[in-house]
């Protein structure tokens, strides 16, 4: 037997285990839900129904019964041969008919030795949930009970006694027929409802989540974006909004694609490019050793523009690489570590500077201590170029940065503030985002994003908060 063939045979079984197993999908659920809820509804008119049946079938033995009382009644007395008496018991279904009028009561007819009575109703009392108590007595009451009725009929009051096994063998014949009618009604209404539903949510929720799974599979493709249908109900907004962010997200994964490679490109240029310029500032110190006046004017500038541009590509490799280092946490205190960066701060200084370090002697952080160097360092940077004067002219006053710092309940909040002129309102739109404006025009604009990436990956944050004047820069570090 072929691997067909066998699978063909064992079809039938595996098919249903895995039926019985598996969950029910939505349309399933759907389905059971919608037969419970018509059977509901359905038992619930199923069980008034009984009772009205009960009352009725027991109204029209009482008519009949009546009539025969009536007749007995208006016959002159004696005249009623003992036979008819039977026949209208036969007829009616009783074992005794009694009649009452005014203070008179009449056997109007009976068996020889009429039973005890095990049970009364009285059809006057017309409650509805003594009706529905007493049908349900009935269904459920043992054989052979002798049933007692009273009830009004033509004008008399009736009292009648009969074997109840007779009501209750027309009760249960009723229940079976509108049982097996609600049945039907309950199975048509609820495949009548569950083809609806299939056709208005389940089908487009399966199209809407297909579509999403597809476009998991390939999230830049615009052809795998879902196409939108006319309709104007919840399903059809899900639809357009699933489109709208399809679409949002294509084309964000397109140019992050294109930035990635393109950041890829310019870390290796810079790579190269650093190199090349080590070597040539290595020489433009060496020229600048010369005695020659021209030269010792001019090779500063050259020194200076080739540390510029190292700077500017170390600056371009470290923010490609911080994309994935890992984070050494170490305890250390902040004030030494501050005085370290602005040690490192004096390369981009050409003007009389101090630093105001405020900071606690005491007070430490666990933090990747080389990581959180290059913030300060960063904010020193920016601070000192922000300050300095234009090339070629003397600085007015003495820059100024001040450092301090609190220790608060869960975090470690330091504040970092110059005398300088402030960011401007260019700068603070996009402050903290790479390659932005750089009024310096010096810079790469990637400082202060490379400083809020390290904070974001110690879960502390950076922002520049109000001063009454130069910049003052807020940076929060957990406690951990
Ligand atoms: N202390 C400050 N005072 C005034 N302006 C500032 C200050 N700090 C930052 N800025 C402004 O924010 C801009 C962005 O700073 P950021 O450090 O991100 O880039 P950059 O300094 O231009 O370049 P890089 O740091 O990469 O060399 C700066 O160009 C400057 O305009
Ligand atoms: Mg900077």
């Amino acid at each position: 037997m072929d691997d067909v063939t066998k699978r063909d045979a064992t079809f039938p079984m595996t098919d249903i285990v895995a039926l019985v197993r598996t969950k029910p999908g939505l349309s399933g659920k759907l389905l059971i839900l919608t037969i419970a809820f018509v059977m509901l509804a359905e038992v619930l008119i199923f069980i008034p129904s009984v009772a009205n049946f009960r009352r009725t079938w027991l109204t029209n033995k009482i008519s009949a019964a009546a009539t025969g009382a009536l007749v007995f009644d208006a016959a002159p007395s004696g005249m009623v041969p003992p036979e008819l008496g039977k026949e209208l018991l036969r007829q009616v279904g009783a074992l005794t008919i009694w009649a009452k009028r005014a203070d008179s009561r009449m056997l109007v007819a009976s068996v020889d030795n009429p039973p005890q009575v095990d049970v009364t109703t009285d059809l006057r009392d017309t409650n509805p949930i003594f009706q529905i108590a007493e049908a349900l007595g009935t269904l459920a009451a043992p054989r052979g009970r002798i049933l007692r009725v009273t009830a009004l009929g033509m004008g008399v009051e009736i009292n009648m006694t009969l074997e109840e096994d007779l009501l209750r063998a027309a009760m249960w014949g009723f229940a079976r027929n509108i049982l097996l009618l609600s049945l039907l009604i309950s199975l048509i209404t609820a495949g009548l409802v569950y083809l609806s539903l299939i056709h208005m949510i389940v089908r487009p929720i399966k199209r809407l989540s297909e579509n999403m799974a597809s476009f998991e599979r390939d999230p830049e493709n615009d052809a795998r974006v879902i196409a939108t249908s006319e309709r104007d109900d919840e399903i059809g907004f899900a639809e357009r909004s699933l489109a709208r962010l399809e679409t949002k997200l294509a084309e964000e994964l397109r140019r992050s694609k294109k930035l990635a490679s393109l950041g890829l490109m310019i870390a290796k240029i810079s790579h190269d490019l650093r190199n090349v310029l080590s070597g040539a500032q290595l020489f433009s110190e060496r020229i600048a050793e010369l005695k020659n006046p021209s030269v010792k004017r001019l090779a500063p500038r050259l020194v200076d523009s080739l540390r510029r541009a190292i700077d500017l590509c170390e600056g371009t490799l470290a923010y490609g690489a911080d994309q994935k280092a890992a984070l050494k946490p170490s305890c250390f205190r902040i004030a030494p570590m501050l005085a370290e960066c602005w040690d490192l701060a004096q390369s981009v200084n050409r003007m009389p500077s101090s630093l105001v370090n405020e900071v606690p002697a005491e007070l430490e952080i666990r933090a990747d201590r080389d990581q959180i160097s290059r913030v300060f360092l960063n904010l020193m940077r920016n601070s000192l170029q922000a300050i300095a004067p234009p090339p070629g002219q003397e600085a007015k006053s003495e820059a100024q940065i001040t450092v301090s710092a609190k220790c608060e309940a869960d975090t470690t909040v330091i504040w970092v503030q110059d005398n300088g002129p402030g960011v401007s309102q260019a700068a603070r739109q996009k402050l903290f985002e790479p390659f932005s404006l750089s009024s310096t025009r010096r810079g790469s604009g990637l400082g202060l994003a490379i400083a809020a990436d390290i904070l974001r990956a110690h879960d502390g944050e950076i922002s520049l908060v109000d001063s009454v004047y130069g910049a003052r820069f807020k940076i929060s570090l957990p406690n951990h």
